[in-house]
């Protein structure tokens, strides 16, 4: 039997290396893509990896460069996979971008680059991936418990997303707010502060418009958060370890019962508008 690919995005560190790590060691056989967008931070990851799970390792782990932000890049590695394994079984969307809270860049530059990488970014690789994702396979997207949008979106937003029938909705939804934020009125428009926020509620839409759109290709799509972890993006602040971190998405990757379809908090189902 063929052995069951999986590729994470932005594995270099944080919640995407623990993912790797826990798919490692309990998934019997399989080929795990620990992917980077910059070649060096990637290869010493993996190398790190390997020294750590020595034996307790029950598959294969592998670096492949991979920039969600970069077309070429996508491309290249879809083209890899296919002609290596002829196609893949799991994709984890886990590469993600916030700003420090004292960061100084405009909002809109902030609104940019946040949503450039979370939402346009994860749409792009998916772009490339999904097409080669076998009947029966899962993509599991890492958003976030700030993408929630009740009492932080106006309700036409709301509408709007929940509703979401095309991608088209959805970057209407962003662009409105990067304009917003170059205008300095996202209050009046009915948007939160952070681009953040608004890169993670699009990101959230997108899972779950793209569960609804492959659904007959037999492939499931999961939204999640991973709750607050100790990385890099939180300064460190977050209670629970990358381990921790990593459990939701690795269950929704893995597991039977894994809810699709919905967006998930710490391996339950929540409201997210
Ligand atoms: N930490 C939390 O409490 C928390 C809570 C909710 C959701 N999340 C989400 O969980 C995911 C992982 O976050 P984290 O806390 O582990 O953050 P992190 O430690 O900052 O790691 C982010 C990873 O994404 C990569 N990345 C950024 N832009 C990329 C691109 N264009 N192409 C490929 N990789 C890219 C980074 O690569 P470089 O090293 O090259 O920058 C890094 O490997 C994110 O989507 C985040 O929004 C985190």
């Amino acid at each position: 039997m063929s052995p069951r690919i999986f590729v994470v995005t932005g594995a270099n560190k944080g919640i995407g290396y623990g993912i790797v790590e826990k798919l490692a060691s309990t998934v019997d056989g399989a080929v795990t893509y620990l992917t980077a967008r910059d070649e060096s931070r990637g290869k010493a990851s993996l190398e790190k990896l390997e020294q750590s799970l020595a034996k307790n390792k029950k598959g294969e782990i592998r670096f492949h460069q991979l920039d969600i932000e970069d077309s070429n890049s996508c491309q290249k590695f879809a083209d890899y996979l296919k002609k290596t394994h002829d196609g893949i079984d799991v994709l984890v969307n886990n590469a993600g971008f916030a700003f420090d809270n004292s960061a100084k860049e405009s909002p809109e530059e902030q609104a940019k680059v946040t949503i450039g990488i979370n939402y346009y970014g994860t749409k792009l690789v998916s772009s490339k991936l999904i097409p080669i994702i076998r009947s029966g396979g899962r993509v599991v997207n890492v958003c976030s418990s700030m993408g929630i949008m009740k009492d932080k979106f106006d309700q036409k937003h709301i509408e709007k997303l929940k509703n979401a029938s095309s991608e088209k909705e959805i970057d209407d939804f962003v662009e409105e707010y990067i304009q917003a934020a170059k205008d300095n009125n996202r209050k009046e428009k009915g948007f939160p502060e952070s681009a953040y926020r608004t890169s993670k509620a699009a990101e959230i839409a997108l899972t779950l418009l793209h569960g609804r759109q492959y659904s007959n290709r037999g492939i499931k799509f999961y939204a999640c958060c991973p709750g607050y972890v100790n990385t890099d993006m939180t300064n460190h602040n977050g209670h629970l370890t990358i381990q921790e971190g990593a459990d939701t998405p690795t269950w929704l990757a893995t597991s039977d019962d894994a809810p699709d379809g919905k967006f998930v908090y710490l391996r339950k189902p929540v409201d997210w508008y």
